[in-house]
């Protein structure tokens, strides 16, 4: 590109400082940030190595000689006693990061830089690098009186009203506190809470309020409603928090010497402070930390963007002091991105096994949040129109948590001329059906039904599935090619395969085939509720599969039921009672059912019961970990079996944790919140009431 022509390294400067100033103003002033963080980094690095190469193109305002941004007018600024430094920052995902760290501190000290008996290995505190905002909070004989933003580091905005409106940050401390303490660390935004804010705010879009707007990520979301005007909407915004840090500090006589120290001081005054965090040895113990955090990173319920290093003793750490604007003490080891850019090459769009259509914008090959995307669903046509997705676009793409990967925005100014808007297809890409979109539905769905080979194959698979009809040997591959050739059209063909027809088929040699054989032979004898979920009976899922199967204990008597009698059955409601009645006034689906029963499918049934109430009816379970006997399906299958609800995650209203060996941020959540943890006897004692 011309621009970044190294012969004509002025021009590039001035073009950067007006990208740089224009971004730091869309991130720090208006919490609207148009490109990825990295982005911006990739940008500031590139200016530093033009300075650094040009030391006569280097200005004062240079973005490079600020930290942070300006404080918003509308707020009343706050001067920093002490000031709100920044972080030096590692990127690379190997251990060097670490390791070079550790030599720096070594040095610094006077030390030989390998450790040995004489000069032992540096001790030091790792923590979570929350992605969120910075924080002062400044206690005065333990009662909060200021809340600051860290602004450019000198000066901050005075947010006390809105920073009030979080229920974990202490109004006031518990046990003794310093006559003055400056409390600093990281306001932030839960991924859950993220989700239902955004849910809310395109609900608020859709009903045409103007004003709104959805939020790019957890971390503007927190920054947007930190720096809200009106608290009462910032009250409404749900934000969490973390100590990590202090600032000024007066009369704290029994202050402990090192930084996990003060952490637990603060933590016992009643401070939220993050479990996540290791004393550890030397570079060794820095790099293992990394390595922990990197695979716990998925599953936290927050985002984070790497991990800090601490000096663990505070005589040490005012020992080693600044450089500039960065402690010598402390340093940021980053994970990879969880945004990053790239290009929409095409928007496909994909028939799923109940018919809903779903565009997908297929990009060109990026690595985010530690995993190569190629995918990113734009759910249904309403979203893929508020986000204006077109093919040529270049995109921000989000991948955080073990989520799937998300279109969030799309960087307008680098739009092709001529780039048309998407439409929905009126026909089924697949096979051609009409396409229809049923008033107050978010989805189109192809009519075809099973005629859709799309439908046929997703239905084929939801069958074969392991918590469903269990047949080995029946993966995607096969299932494509069986339906391609026809040689499946309805499930009772499955059972009908021959090895013969089986042989022909590509890849399929004569052991794979007769592997499948066996498989579908082995599932013939199965369970009514396995059955019934594997029909594949739209809003019923493997739990309502369960209670209908207990309710009614004979397909029968479920087949011939009226919406009314499906209604007594626990936890159906409306719309599984209408699916449910709607899918047996088929007679084709009467007709499957028929034959795949006369083909040798069957189950025990029993007699209908009374619903007894069971002991654990009403009662969420989480189970976490491994259990040293129970497989984790076992667990769950017992605790349905009492009537029980098992979720995936932890929250308020999660009754029991049933956690074994390696149990992870689940028992921490849990712990949190103050939820009943269980070992496998316990919930075994649980069972037996
Ligand atoms: S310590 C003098 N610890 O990262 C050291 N910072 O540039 C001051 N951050 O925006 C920072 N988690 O808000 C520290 N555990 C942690 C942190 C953390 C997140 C943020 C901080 C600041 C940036 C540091």
């Amino acid at each position: 590109m011309a621009d970044k022509n190294p012969s004509q390294p002025q021009a590039r400067v001035t073009e950067l400082h007006q990208q740089l100033h224009h971004h730091a103003h869309r991130y720090y002033v208006l919490d609207e940030p148009e490109i990825p963080d990295a982005e911006y980094d990739r940008l500031f690095r590139e200016l530093q190595a033009l300075e650094a190469a040009h030391p006569e193109l280097l200005t004062p305002d240079s973005p490079t000689q600020r930290v942070g941004g300006k404080a918003l007018d509308a707020f009343a600024k706050v001067r920093h006693q002490v000031p709100m430094l920044s972080i030096r920052t590692e990127t690379d995902i190997e251990a060097t990061g670490a390791r070079n760290f550790d030599t720096r501190v070594r040095r610094e000290m006077g030390l030989p830089l390998e450790a040995s008996d004489e000069a032992p290995a540096i001790e030091y505190e790792a923590e979570l690098k929350f992605d969120g905002l910075a924080i002062n909070l400044r206690y005065e004989d333990g009662v909060l009186v200021q809340a600051a933003t860290r602004g450019d580091g000198e000066i901050g905005e005075d947010v006390t009203q809105n920073i009030r409106t979080i229920g974990q940050i202490p109004l006031r401390l518990t046990g003794k506190a310093p006559h003055v303490l400056e409390v600093r660390g990281e306001v932030y935004m839960r991924r859950d809470d993220f989700d239902k804010l955004n849910e809310r705010q395109r609900e608020k879009i859709a009903a045409g309020q103007k004003n709104e707007k959805t939020y790019v990520n957890p971390r503007n979301a927190a920054a947007g409603a930190v720096r809200q005007l009106d608290p009462a909407i910032s009250a409404q915004r749900p934000l969490s928090f973390y100590a990590y840090g202090w600032g000024e500090t007066q009369g704290w006589d029994d202050k402990p010497d090192t930084q996990d120290g003060v952490l637990r001081a603060m933590q016992a005054m009643g401070l939220p402070v993050s479990d996540h965090r290791e004393v550890v040895l030397g570079a060794e113990g820095l790099v293992a930390f990394h390595a922990r955090m990197g695979s716990l990173r998925d599953q936290l319920p927050f985002d984070i963007d790497g991990v800090v290093y601490k000096v663990n003793s505070l005589a040490l750490q005012s020992q080693l002091g600044f450089v500039t604007r960065e402690p010598r003490w402390a340093v940021a080891h980053k994970y990879p991105a969880q945004e990053q850019l790239t290009t929409v090459q095409a928007i496909d769009v994909q028939v799923g096994r109940t018919g809903k259509l779903t565009p997908v914008a297929k990009l060109a090959p990026v690595f985010v949040g530690g995993v190569t995307v190629t995918n990113a669903t734009l759910h249904n046509e309403d979203e893929a129109r508020r986000k204006d997705v077109r093919v040529g676009d270049t995109v921000i793409v989000r991948r955080a948590g073990d989520v799937i990967p998300e279109v969030v925005s799309v960087l307008a100014d680098k739009r092709q001329p001529g780039a048309e808007l998407f439409t929905m297809p009126r026909k089924c890409p697949v096979c051609g059906s009409d396409a229809v979109r049923e008033e107050g539905e978010a989805d189109y769905r192809c009519t075809g039904g099973l005629f859709c080979k799309a439908q046929r194959k997703e239905a084929l698979l939801h069958f074969a599935q392991r918590r469903a009809m269990d047949i080995e040997g029946l993966g995607d591959k096969l299932a494509d090619q069986l339906v391609d050739a026809d040689i499946i059209r309805t499930l009772p063909d499955l059972y009908r395969l021959g090895l013969s027809a089986l042989a022909e088929l590509d890849r399929m040699a004569e052991k794979s085939a007769q592997n499948l054989l066996d498989g579908l032979e082995k599932s013939k004898q199965t369970t009514l509720p396995r059955f019934l979920f594997g029909l594949g009976i739209r809003h019923v899922g493997e739990a309502t599969a369960k209670d209908l199967a207990r309710h009614f204990g004979k397909l029968d008597g479920i087949m011939d039921a009226t919406e009314a009698q499906l209604l007594e059955v626990n936890d159906v409601g409306p719309i599984v009672a209408q699916s449910l009645h709607t899918f047996f006034s088929q007679p084709h689906n009467r007709e499957v059912i028929e034959q795949l029963r006369a083909c040798g499918v069957t189950w025990p049934e029993s007699e209908p019961t009374a619903q007894a109430p069971k002991p654990l009816t009403g009662k969420t379970i989480v189970i976490t970990g491994t259990l040293p006997t129970l497989g984790r399906d076992e667990a769950k299958d017992l605790l349905e079996a009492a009537g029980a609800k098992v979720a995936g995650s932890v929250s308020k209203k999660t009754d029991y944790v049933v956690a074994g060996a390696e149990a992870g941020s689940k028992l921490a959540k849990a712990q949190e919140l103050g939820v009943p943890v269980l070992d496998e006897d316990g919930m075994r004692a649980l069972l037996a009431g």
